[in-house]
């Protein structure tokens, strides 16, 4: 299995290119089941998650070829009804299929994900929402069986923003008869995405970006060529990485509109941000001012940040305090920051970071996507050699990290 070996302590200096969003992605990959034909999508990352979700909809009857950086689907003939175990259990949100097949063919059967390794995750808002639009589902032997003659537009109030809950049941309500107001919506940009997308092929969706998305149903959709936005959590990523590095990194392409917690966050810091219309400069400090993070929805900081955000306030001069309010086992990373010197105490949703002058190189393993992020960065910053194990999960939401980062100036290599 491959691992990634760093050889810390060299300030990062340069320019990284952003690539497509993962999360926008997915769900505008499942969306393509809502129409029948041809589709072109650009800026799309060429990731694991990708590849997977592209099999999920081939065992479905889709056609898919990759071209760079665009990908064309065919959907004309959808002619499976199921989303099995054995790709649902690799990538949970396999299961954005499950709207927008019941919506076009009335019939689903979408294997339940299970639990992961950040916490339970269950799907139950998915499921309400789906079924207040009329859908009848039964759950048997792992997976859920759906049917339905016509979903009906009705208001669904989500108890909280689930970010692909709104994106399942949007994508079913874009073909339901009538009207259906989803209430307390998820927020994030990549619902937006979501939302233009579904526009671009004939549906009503107003509304996305604020927490009441209206979504008149229409009969059906039509191909639309459409473009992935950029990914905010790599440019967060690559910005702590300029931070934490105590370098210079401008990362372009991307979206500073998106970005505006973390800017802030970084600033408090003390590091420096400068920034134009689609990039943003970090000029790292030596050793960050402590800050106190809650992690929380969109406008709010980023869960997916969190692990990398806690290897830089893992150097900083003074005490830190990192709430996690999404996401119960969000803290598998601590352990292995604490391999490499940092002081991380853990008591229930509540990191407490006290600061270290220094980090030293250790043998770690990732635990999942963002866990290994931060594993990265700890690295460049550590004196010494680290090496980071199951990169597998590093794959899955990073396009060729290493390589990016070498650009920048890192001794980092992949090992086979
Ligand atoms: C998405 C992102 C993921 C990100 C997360 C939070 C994608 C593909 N993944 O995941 O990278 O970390 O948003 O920003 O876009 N919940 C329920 N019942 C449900 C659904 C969710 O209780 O039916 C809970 C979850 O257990 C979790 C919280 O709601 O505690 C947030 O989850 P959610 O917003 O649904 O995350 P995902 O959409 O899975």
């Amino acid at each position: 299995m491959d691992y990634i070996e760093i050889e810390g302590g060299v300030q990062l200096n340069g320019c990284a290119r952003i690539s497509g969003a993962k999360n926008a992605a997915l769900p505008i990959m499942a969306s393509l089941l809502l129409a029948g034909g041809e589709t072109r999508l650009r800026n799309v990352p060429r990731l694991r998650d990708v590849a997977t979700f592209s099999q999920v909809l081939q065992a479905l009857g889709a056609k898919i070829r990759a071209e760079s950086h665009e990908l064309i689907v065919d959907t004309t003939t959808i002619d499976g009804y199921e989303a099995p175990y054995e790709l649902v259990k690799t990538m949970r949100a396999s299961f954005l299929v499950l709207g927008p097949l019941l919506a076009r063919t009335g019939r689903a059967k979408v294997s339940l994900p299970g639990g992961c390794a950040i916490g339970g995750r269950p799907v139950n808002l998915h499921l309400e929402g789906l079924q207040a639009l009329g859908a009848q589902l039964e759950i048997e032997q792992g997976y859920v069986h759906a049917h339905v003659d016509r979903l009906r537009g009705t208001t669904i109030g989500l108890p909280f923003p689930t970010v692909t809950g709104t994106e399942n049941i949007m994508m079913a309500a874009a073909l339901a008869e009538g009207i259906t107001i989803i209430e307390n919506a998820a927020r994030e940009p990549e619902v937006v995405n979501l939302a233009d997308a579904l526009n671009g092929m004939g549906a009503r969706v107003a509304g996305a970006g604020s927490a009441r998305i209206v979504i008149e149903g229409v009969p059906q959709l039509q191909p639309a060529t459409h473009e992935i936005i950029p990914d905010r959590i790599e440019a967060g990523t690559f910005l702590v990485a300029g931070a934490i590095t105590g370098g210079e990194v401008t990362i372009d392409g991307c979206r500073p509109d998106h970005l505006g917690v973390l800017i802030e966050c970084l600033r408090a810091v003390g590091a420096g941000v400068d920034v134009g219309d689609d990039w943003v400069r970090v000029t790292g400090v030596d050793r960050a001012r402590p800050i106190d993070i809650i992690t929380a929805p969109y406008p709010g900081f980023p869960t997916d940040m969190q692990a990398q955000m806690m290897a830089l306030l893992s150097r900083a001069v003074g005490t830190s305090v990192i709430s996690e309010t999404v996401f119960e086992n969000r803290f598998m990373h601590a352990a292995e920051l604490c391999r490499m010197g940092a002081t991380i105490h853990i008591s229930g949703a509540e990191a407490t970071v006290t600061g270290v002058p220094a980090l030293h190189g250790a043998a770690v393993m990732a635990t999942d996507l963002r866990a290994s992020a931060s594993l990265i960065l700890a690295g460049l910053a550590a004196q010494g050699i680290t090496t980071v194990s199951r990169v597998y999960h590093l794959d899955r939401g990073y396009e060729h990290i290493e390589v990016k980062l070498a650009a920048l100036g890192a001794k980092i290599r992949r090992m086979p």
